[in-house]
C-alpha cells in the first residue's frame, strides 16, 4: 500500500485526545507514558478488575516505575480508564490498540480474536475524523485487512484510518523504552495520518528519535523481524553452546571472544536457557506460519531451527542437574531459584525456568520453587510445584541448586553461606550469572551450560600461553 500524497490534507489534531485499548503490559504502560507527556488519556479494557485496580493507582503486575508514573498521572488528572466503548469513541483523537495476539490454541498462527474485536468495536462507534492505530504485533497483511473491515463497519467508511505503530518495548525497562524508543516507525496509508500520529508524539520526535515511516506492511514486518533477528541471536550462541558442550570448549569465554567485533556485538549474545516470554516464542511462530500462507516459507524455515536449539536448551539443563543429582532424580530435592522468564518481571508466558522446574517434577523430583515477583504467577500457571517465600527456604536441604532467572538476589548471594544450608553444594547455572570461582573456591561443584565441568580451558589456555613463551624465549 502506498503513501497517497495530497494537495488537500484533512486538518490534524494538534493536541489530540487519545485512547488505548487494551490495559496489559503493552495497553497500560503506553496509557500512563502517553499521559506523564501530557496528553489527555482515557484507558480501555474490558477486565472490569483490572480497570479498578489501575484506576485506583494499582499496576496489575510487576513493572519497576511504573506504579509511581501511575499515581503521579492519575493525580495530574490526565488519565483515567473504563470498560465502557462508547466513552473511548466519544473521547479520541487518536486510539491506540495495544491488546494481546496470543499463540493460537493447537496451531502456530497469532490468535487475532482480540484485535478483530477492538477494531470493530471502535469503528462501529466513532462518529468523528479518528486514526485507529495498531501497536499489538500482528502478522503481515492484518492491517491491511482491518482497514478494509474499519471501513466496512464504520458509519464514516474509509473517513476513519488506520496506521500501524508497532511497539519495542522490553518487559522490566517499559517506561524508559516507551518514553525513550530508539525509533518510532509508522505505518500509514496517507499524509494525513503520518501527521495525526506525529502530533501524538510531539515530545518524543521533539527529543530527536529517529522516524521511520513506513507502508503498513513494512511496520508489520519491523516488529516480527527484529524479533527473529533477537531470537537468532540468543540461538546462535546456544548453538555454540551445545558445540562447546560437545568439545570441552567455554561458550563464556567465546561469547565475550566474539562480543569485541563491532558488526557481532553483545547484546543479546547472552548464552543459557534461551528466550521465552510473551514476544519471542510466539513471534517466530506466528512469523513462520505466516511466511508459510504467503508462500515464502522457505525464507524464514531457520526460525524453526531457532525454536528448536532453544526448546533444547531447557533440556539440557536437566540433563546436568540430573547427572549433579547422580543420575536419578526421583526423590532428589532441587531448588529451582526463579520462573519468570527474565529477572525484574513477573511474566511466566513460556518461562524456561518454570518449565524447567515442571520437567523436573516430573521426573520425580521434589522441586521448591522461589522467584522474588513470580511466583504467584507460576502458581497459577502450574500449581502441582511447590513453591517458597525466600531463597533460603528454597535451598535448605537441597542436593542440587539450579539457576534459573538470574535475579541480582541470586547473583549477590555468598557461596559460603549458602553452602551452609544445602544437603550437597551441588550448583547449576542455567543462567551464567554466577561466580563460577566464587563456588568452586567454597567447595561447590559447579556446572554451568556450555561450560566444561572443570574449567580445563583456561589451564589450557595458559598451558599454552607458558609453551609459547619457552619456545620464544
Ligand atoms: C522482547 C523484545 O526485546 C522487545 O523489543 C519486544 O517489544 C518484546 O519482546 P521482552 O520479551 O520483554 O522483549 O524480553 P527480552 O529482554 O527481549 O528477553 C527475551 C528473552 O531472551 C528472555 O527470556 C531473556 O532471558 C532471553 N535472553 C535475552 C537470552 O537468553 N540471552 C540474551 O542475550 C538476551
Amino acid at each position: 500500500m502506498s503513501i497517497q500524497r495530497t494537495t488537500s490534507i484533512p486538518p490534524i489534531v494538534e493536541h489530540p485526545r487519545i485512547t488505548v485499548i487494551g490495559s496489559g503490559y503493552l495497553g497500560a504502560t503506553h496509557a500512563i507514558c502517553m499521559a506523564s507527556l501530557g496528553y489527555e488519556v482515557l484507558g480501555v479494557d474490558v477486565d472490569e478488575e483490572k480497570i479498578a485496580a489501575l484506576s485506583a493507582g494499582t499496576v496489575p503486575f510487576f513493572e519497576p516505575g511504573l506504579p509511581e508514573q501511575l499515581v503521579e498521572a492519575l493525580d495530574s488528572g490526565r488519565l483515567s480508564f473504563t470498560t465502557d466503548f462508547d466513552e473511548a469513541a466519544a473521547f479520541g483523537d487518536v486510539h491506540f490498540v495495544c491488546v494481546g495476539t496470543p499463540q493460537a490454541e493447537g496451531s502456530h498462527a497469532a490468535d487475532l480474536s482480540y484485535v478483530d474485536a477492538a477494531f470493530e468495536a471502535l469503528a462501529a462507534r466513532i462518529t468523528r475524523k479518528a486514526l485507529i492505530v495498531g501497536k499489538s504485533t500482528v502478522p503481515i497483511g492484518t492491517a491491511a485487512r482491518l482497514t478494509a473491515l474499519v471501513a466496512e463497519t464504520s458509519p464514516l467508511g474509509d473517513e476513519l484510518e488506520v496506521a500501524w505503530n508497532p511497539e519495542f518495548l522490553r518487559e522490566g525497562f517499559a517506561v524508559q523504552d516507551t518514553l525513550h524508543p530508539d525509533r518510532l516507525v509508522f505505518g500509514v496509508a496517507s499524509e494525513w495520518a503520518e501527521r495525526q500520529l506525529s502530533a501524538a508524539f510531539r515530545p518524543i520526535l521533539d527529543d530527536g528519535t529517529p522516524l521511520i515511516v513506513a507502508d503498513l506492511a513494512t511496520a508489520e514486518l519491523v516488529k516480527v523481524a527484529a524479533n527473529s533477528f533477537l531470537a537468532t541471536k540468543i540461538s546462535y550462541i546456544n548453538a555454540m553452546a551445545e558445540v562447546c558442550e560437545a568439545t570441552g570448549a567455554d561458550v563464556n569465554l567465546l561469547a565475550t571472544a566474539l562480543s569485541h567485533d563491532d558488526r557481532i556485538g553483545g547484546r543479546f549474545l547472552k548464552p543459557g536457557l534461551g528466550f521465552g516470554g510473551g514476544c519471542l516464542p510466539k513471534d517466530i511462530r506466528a512469523f513462520t506460519h505466516r511466511a508459510e500462507e504467503l508462500g515464502v516459507g522457505q525464507a524464514v524455515a531457520f526460525l524453526r531451527e531457532v525454536d528448536d536449539i532453544n526448546n533444547r536448551r531447557r533440556l539440557r539443563i536437566v540433563d546436568l542437574i540430573r547427572e549433579l543429582a547422580g543420575g536419578d532424580l526421583a526423590g532428589k530435592r532441587i531448588a529451582a531459584l526463579g520462573a519468570a522468564f527474565k529477572p525484574n518481571s513477573d511474566d511466566v508466558r513460556d518461562a524456561p525456568a518454570l518449565d524447567v522446574a515442571r520437567m523436573l517434577y516430573l521426573e520425580g523430583a521434589e522441586v521448591r520453587v522461589y522467584d522474588p515477583e513470580a511466583n504467584a504467577n507460576a502458581h497459577r500457571a502450574y500449581p502441582d510445584l511447590e513453591y517458597v517465600d525466600s531463597m533460603t527456604e528454597a535451598v535448605t536441604g537441597a542436593d542440587v541448586v539450579a539457576l534459573l532467572t538470574e535475579w541480582d538476589e541470586f547473583r549477590q548471594a555468598d557461596p559460603a553461606e549458602l553452602g551452609r544450608l544445602v544437603a550437597s553444594r551441588r550448583v547449576v547455572d542455567g543462567r551464567h550469572a554466577l561466580d563460577a570461582d566464587a563456588y568452586r573456591a567454597a567447595g561447590w561443584e559447579f556446572r554451568a551450560l556450555g561450560r566444561p565441568a572443570q574449567p580445563e580451558t583456561v589451564a589450557l589456555v595458559v598451558d599454552l600461553k607458558d609453551r609459547s613463551e619457552a619456545l620464544s624465549a
